[in-house]
């Protein structure tokens, strides 16, 4: 049975992280997650391999999340979990396992859209976490190696997704670029590195002419592999010797693609509360443009801690809290989905 308080269990599994938190009456008590080296061989996600990495992963995640939280199962009032969108093998090792649990304990379940749990990341509060959160509506960009869209957040589950890329992901970009050039995976964290002290300018890559608030970035991966190979052509070892600035122009191009539309949305629809999410809002370059944008534009910005960028629980878990206080729960007969909108 459990006492006065709201624990929430989060679980995540969509792609390469197995994730499981808790979540006390809308405070985080413990996020756990084992990240999966055996991708980085084959540079990028090997589905079946994430998935039985998944199967090793859950229980003893799970378990150190509750000992972190310090309580028992038994305490819990509802589970949560990541039903999609993702790689199907790796979302029914969680979605299965959550399935199991809460039939066992006789507590309801609670089913999360993996984006809206990006976007609800910036709910994410501790003990001594008094940030204040944004308020409805908002907008979002959300950037990841999957998606990069801007969503108009109304409400904690009401969101349209108002723009995004008709072909590669943002993230998707960066990795791809990064494998051209012979780096390693996931290649966003190795471009940021190394364009930290190169030359934003150094190099011109094209950019979309795309109406709207959508996005593309193929046209960029494929400007960026042709004036490579002319770069090459003349020398050799062009990549050695222009390595940071070939990853600061590229990094540049992207987020002044990114923040072009970002900042056309938040004028015609005359938001000024902006915040950004997903693995790519990791990014330095990402960053500081939304630091420059607040001062210039007034913009009230949210920018995720590090913790909550990647793929993690605790938004899982937060996003539960809230369905929970709604009484928004799932049947037990609810299928994982690889696919979706927000
Ligand atoms: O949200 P996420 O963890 O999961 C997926 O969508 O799979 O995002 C992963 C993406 C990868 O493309 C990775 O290269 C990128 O986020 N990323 C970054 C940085 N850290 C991770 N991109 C740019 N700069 C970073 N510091």
């Amino acid at each position: 049975m459990s006492d006065k308080h709201i624990y929430i269990l989060g679980i995540e599994s969509s792609c390469d992280d197995t994730s499981a938190a808790v979540i006390k009456d809308g405070i985080l008590l413990s996020n756990i997650t084992s990240s999966q080296a055996v991708h980085e061989a084959y540079g990028g996600v090997v589905p079946e391999l994430a998935s039985r990495a998944h199967q090793q992963n859950i229980v003893p995640v799970i378990d150190r999340a509750l000992k972190l939280a310090g309580i028992g199962a038994e305490q819990l009032s509802a589970i949560a979990f990541t039903r999609g969108p993702g790689l199907m093998g790796s979302l029914l090792v969680g979605v299965s396992f959550a399935k199991g649990l809460a039939a066992s304990l006789g507590i309801p379940l609670i089913d999360v859209n993996h984006l809206h749990g990006h976007v609800l990341a910036h709910f994410i509060r501790t003990e001594d976490d008094n940030e204040p959160c944004p308020e409805y509506p908002f907008l979002c960009l959300l950037v990841s190696g999957g998606n990069s869209q801007i969503v108009l957040v109304k409400s904690y589950k009401d969101m349209e997704i108002i723009g995004q890329t008709i072909d590669d992901a943002a993230g998707e970009a960066i990795d791809k670029c990064s494998k051209i050039m012979g780096l390693g995976y996931p290649g966003g964290p190795i471009i940021d590195r190394l364009a930290r002290k190169g030359n934003p300018d150094a190099f011109q890559f094209a950019k979309p002419q795309i109406k709207g608030y959508d996005y593309s970035f193929s046209g960029l991966k494929t400007s960026f592999l042709y004036s490579l190979r002319d770069w090459l052509k003349e020398d050799e070892d062009f990549i050695n010797h222009h390595m940071e600035d070939l990853a600061a122009s590229l990094e540049k191009t992207i987020v002044d693609i990114l923040m072009k539309k970002l900042y056309k949305a938040s004028k015609d629809l005359k938001i000024k509360q902006i915040a950004v999410a997903g693995g790519v809002s990791a990014n330095t370059g990402l960053r500081e443009a939304f630091q420059e944008y607040a001062k210039r534009y007034g913009w009230k910005i949210f920018i995720p801690k590090f913790s909550y960028t990647t793929d993690n629980a605790a938004m899982v878990a937060i996003n539960g809290y809230f369905k929970y206080l709604d009484n928004d729960f799932c049947p037990i007969s609810a299928p994982a989905y690889s696919r979706v909108e927000v």
